[in-house]
């Protein structure tokens, strides 16, 4: 380390300059933006399976290509945030290695079951809207590429999101079967949503460097607030109920009051004991091996175009 450098570094960061790839940084900040960039890659890439099995499923064919569109998006931004990850050294057949073999993390979200095609609506509006609200705070992040991709990112999700309410209200206000099946698919995904924005403030290690290098700009705690507060609204407009008799609205602090979250059954899934991480990584290690042949393909072709031009 050159004591030097990094005050220059902390300097840069503090006067509220983007650093980019060519600029001079400590390992410790390129691994950081390494694995918190892989990570996010990786619950993108991952993130795309519990809707996968519900394209045929659809129920019109205006939801079916809407679900197309949405899953293609995220494997945009997983390809995105890969290659913001190349920036800073690291190598893409290394970090899939990493996500194959268990290894790397990625959103716990991504290991619950998608049972019903409601689900693909509380998706849609809990998981995308909790992603939003993290994705518009990373917008403003040190690290230069990782910031731009957040910009395209956070302007595709807000259709993922919309998608999926305008799939939730449809259901809620439809016949009480399919408002059963709303209030289902809330009842399943609303705590493990709210475990996508991690462990409390004074549970997470990573917080102190984040802020000083002004990769987080809002809390863990700050952002699952933000979350709250406005869905609540949403679930009263869907006359759904949120599955947490402790939500009340506290008028001192100008937020809702919310129940404790299930710590144990959170770092259970991140720790690889959720009900569907193995199902998702070994789908992820079949498509990585059936698709090969592509990238055997685009190498070759690739190769044969550089020998014509006689490079
Ligand atoms: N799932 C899995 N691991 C999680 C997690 C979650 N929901 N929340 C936290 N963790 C991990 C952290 O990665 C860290 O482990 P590590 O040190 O080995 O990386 C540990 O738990 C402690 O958490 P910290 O709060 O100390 O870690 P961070 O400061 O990095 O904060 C974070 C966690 C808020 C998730 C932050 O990493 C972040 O903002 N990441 C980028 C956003 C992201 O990954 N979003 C995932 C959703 S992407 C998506 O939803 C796709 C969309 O299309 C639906």
């Amino acid at each position: 380390d050159d004591p030097e450098r990094e005050a220059g570094f902390q300097a840069h960061i503090d006067a509220e300059k983007r650093v980019e790839p060519r600029d001079w940084m400590p390992e410790r900040y390129r691994k950081f933006m390494i694995r918190q960039i892989s990570q996010h890659a990786h619950s993108e890439y991952v993130g795309m399976l519990p809707e996968g099995n519900w394209i045929t499923r659809a129920p019109t064919l205006r939801r079916k290509a809407a679900l197309l569109a949405k899953i293609q998006d995220e494997a945009g931004h997983a390809a995105y945030l890969y290659s913001a990850a190349e920036t800073l050294g690291a190598s893409r057949d290394q970090m899939l290695e990493d996500l194959h073999s268990g290894k790397a993390k990625y959103s716990s979200i991504f290991n619950y079951p998608a049972l019903t095609w409601a689900d693909i609506g509380a998706i849609g509006w809990l998981v995308d809207g909790a992603a939003i609200v993290n994705q518009v705070a990373l917008c403003r992040t040190s690290y230069g590429p990782y910031a731009r991709a957040m910009v395209r990112i956070c302007k595709e999700e807000s259709f993922h999101q919309r998608q999926g309410f305008e799939i939730m209200t449809t259901l809620a206000h439809g016949a009480p079967e399919q408002k059963a099946m709303a209030q289902d698919a809330l009842d399943r995904w609303w705590w493990p949503s709210l475990m996508m924005f991690g462990p409390h403030d004074s549970d997470s290690p990573n917080s102190e460097i984040s802020f000083r290098w002004k990769v987080k700009r809002q809390s863990n705690d700050e952002l699952r607030q933000k979350f709250v507060d406005m869905t609540v609204a949403q679930a009263e407009f869907l006359g759904l109920k949120i599955p947490d008799d402790d939500l009340k609205w506290n008028e001192a602090r100008g937020h809702y009051d919310f129940g404790r979250i299930d710590w144990d059954e959170f770092w259970r899934v991140v720790k690889g004991n959720g009900l569907c991480n193995r199902d998702r990584l070994r789908n992820r290690r079949e498509a990585y091996e059936n698709g090969a042949w592509v990238r055997e393909a685009a190498l070759a072709h690739a190769e044969k175009k550089r020998a014509r031009a006689g490079r």
